[in-house]
């Protein structure tokens, strides 16, 4: 019987080598695999540690071995024995403790167990939403288990750095005021003032810079943030930054650090991060690789073929052209075979990525031409075509006319999608920065200038009669940490004057009026001696999704939720009760 006074175990399952041979240990954890071999019982017992393998002989004890043949998986058990070399030949150097073995002499049953939905092993192909249903039997396994350590190494790492730098972590607050970055909020009815609501923070943005404005100086915090968006992926509807602001620093202050600390954090999960990062603008990002976070582990770069379409009588392209818009092109190397079906298919993810159609010239590696618009071509045309692409025999060229972000975007897509279904090599890191990006981007939908990054971003000053005049083309003092196609951290240097905060404010379409109602507290601080002052926010799951290897951020979250937003385990959200409903003042329709 248990004496719940009393430690449980001597020794950690995974901390067991051939140095312990000969030691009486008690350990306790759950049961694994069990295998009966007639006259002996091996059980496999994992702890937090690892796992040891114990050995049952009736010879030794005839009690334990009655009870190792009643045990099953996922019983936590108690076992006293000791540690054995295990005999020539029976070594498992899988194993970290594989060449020792447990002789039990006396085992206790501490609990029980169902029958777990799925194998608490490594590897298994059991569907996502049943690992997540019981998320606690899926932390049993070896990969979750270690994703999380993963994640809790790369954390300390970080703080470690910070600290180091003269950073101080301050908390912020959950229930706030919206903070907008970007999405819809999430919102929390107040019991005590009828009607209205607190927002959880997109993120902490406003408080570090109130927390400049008093002079902490050099904030961090590991923060969550709360975003109602679409999920995918590498999107939570709450997920973990690690939340940066600096005063009295420009941009190049904010990059150093941020490589600095990068380069620790990278190193404490093995990998060396060469210093400094190469940079290019959002313009060049978006010519280059039709997105602003390019995967510069491959090349497939778009080319701009205009000069080719200039005068050509292909009239969609001579058309895009003349009417300000792009031709734009890639070549995918090697695809110059592929079926027209698998054409088609590329074609499709053009049109599903908003082009009006997809241009394609295949080279046979016998040097035969195929393609639906060479009836459009000159010989000189053509050979232009391919000179400007780089076609070879066993090349195929696709081109988007279209208007330049357009024509962009989609071949960004096609490239990506070129990468899959060429198998191109993707190994290690590569980092960048992109910078500069325009401070406005125009919203079809709201008719209305929206915040590239943040309403709170610092416009170039030197260019600052744009933001009244040309909104598209001012460009802000911006960065984004780019790794493999994901962002992974971006920030800014920030407004500290209310003057043209409130400029900024105004064109966004808020009026002076709105603007003080909702960010009244903001224009109000930047007018008490507000220092010059930047930051950055990284996001945490998605690095740590990079650096374990995942392919999802809920990989890497204990307790993430599906991409409806749900958790299937707890079942949140769920309906409340009337009366928690009537406390809020709040009727569901
Ligand atoms: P931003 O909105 O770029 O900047 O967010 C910073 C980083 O957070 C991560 N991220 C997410 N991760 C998981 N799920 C999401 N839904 C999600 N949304 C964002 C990304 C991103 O790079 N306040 C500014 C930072 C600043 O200016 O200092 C901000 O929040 O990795
Ligand atoms: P059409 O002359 O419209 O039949 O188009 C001939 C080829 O050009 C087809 O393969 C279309 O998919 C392609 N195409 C049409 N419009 C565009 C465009 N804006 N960009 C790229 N390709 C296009």
């Amino acid at each position: 019987m248990l004496d719940a006074r009393y430690s449980i175990r001597s020794h950690m399952a995974g901390s067991l080598t051939a140095a312990s041979v000969g030691e009486d240990v008690i350990v306790a954890g759950w049961v694994g695999k069990r295998r009966d071999h007639g006259g002996l019982i091996f059980v496999d017992l994992r702890d937090g540690t690892g796992i040891v393998q114990c050995t049952f002989d009736p010879e030794d004890s005839r009690d334990a071995f009655v009870l190792a043949e009643r045990i099953r998986p996922e019983w936590v058990v108690k076992l006293e024995g000791t540690v054995r070399r295990r005999p020539a030949g029976t070594d498992n150097p899988n194993m970290a403790t594989g060449e020792v073995e447990i002789i039990v002499r006396s085992a206790e049953v501490l609990n029980t167990a169902e029958t777990p939905p799925f194998e608490i092993e490594a590897g298994i192909d059991t569907d996502e939403l049943t690992r997540l249903r019981w998320r606690y039997l899926d932390i049993r396994r070896p990969e979750v288990r270690e994703a999380l350590v993963l994640r809790d190494r790369v954390t300390q790492r970080f703080r470690k750095a910070l600290e180091h730098r003269g950073f101080v972590e301050v908390e912020t607050p959950i229930l706030t005021k919206s903070t907008p970055e970007g999405a819809r909020d999430f919102i929390v009815p107040s019991r005590l003032n009828p009607g209205k609501f607190y927002a959880l923070p997109q993120s902490p943005q406003l408080f570090k810079q109130l927390l400049m404005i008093g002079g902490m100086e050099r904030y961090y915090q590991i923060a969550r943030c709360f975003r109602d968006e679409d999920l995918r992926a590498d999107r939570q509807p709450e997920f973990t930054q690690v939340d940066i602001e600096m005063s009295f620093v420009g941009q190049e202050d904010v990059l150093a650090m941020t490589e600095g600390v990068m380069h620790e954090v990278m190193r404490e999960a093995g990998h060396d991060l060469v210093t400094p990062l190469p940079r290019i603008t959002y313009g060049e990002a978006m010519e280059r690789f039709g997105t602003d976070r390019p995967d510069t582990r491959f090349g497939l770069e778009l080319v701009d073929v205009a000069a080719v379409f200039a005068s050509s009588e292909f009239k969609v392209f001579a058309g895009a052209l003349s009417s300000g818009g792009a031709s734009k092109g890639i070549c995918a190397k090697g695809a110059g075979d592929w079926s027209r079906g698998r054409i088609d298919a590329l074609n499709q993810v053009a049109l599903d990525a908003g082009a009006k159609g997809l241009a394609w010239v295949a080279v046979t590696s016998d040097g035969d031409v195929k393609s639906p618009i060479a009836k459009f071509f000159t010989e000189d045309e053509m050979s232009a075509l391919r000179a400007a692409l780089g076609v070879d025999d066993g090349d195929l060229a696709l081109m988007v006319a279209d208007a330049r972000p357009v024509a962009n975007e989609v071949l960004g897509v096609i490239r990506l999608r070129l990468a899959d279904e060429l198998e191109v090599e993707r190994h290690g890191f590569c980092a960048l920065w992109v910078v500069d990006f325009p401070m406005f981007t125009w919203d079809d939908e709201e008719e209305r200038w929206t915040a590239t990054h943040h309403p709170f971003t610092l416009p170039f000053l030197d260019d600052i009669d744009a933001l009244d005049e040309r909104p598209g083309e001012l460009l802000a003092h911006t960065y984004d940490l780019v790794i493999n196609g994901y962002e992974i951290a971006g920030g800014t240097l920030r407004i500290h004057d209310p003057e043209l905060q409130l400029r900024v404010l105004n064109r966004l379409g808020l009026s002076t009026e709105e603007a003080k109602a909702q960010f009244g507290f903001l224009l109000d601080a930047l007018g008490f001696g507000a220092p010059p002052h930047g930051g950055i926010a990284f996001g945490l799951d998605r690095l740590v999704m990079l650096l374990a290897g995942a392919h999802s951020i809920r990989d890497v979250i204990a307790f993430p939720k599906t991409s409806s937003g749900s958790d299937p385990m707890t079942q949140a959200p769920d309906a409340v009760s009337p009366r928690q409903l009537k406390d809020v003042h709040l009727r569901v329709d």
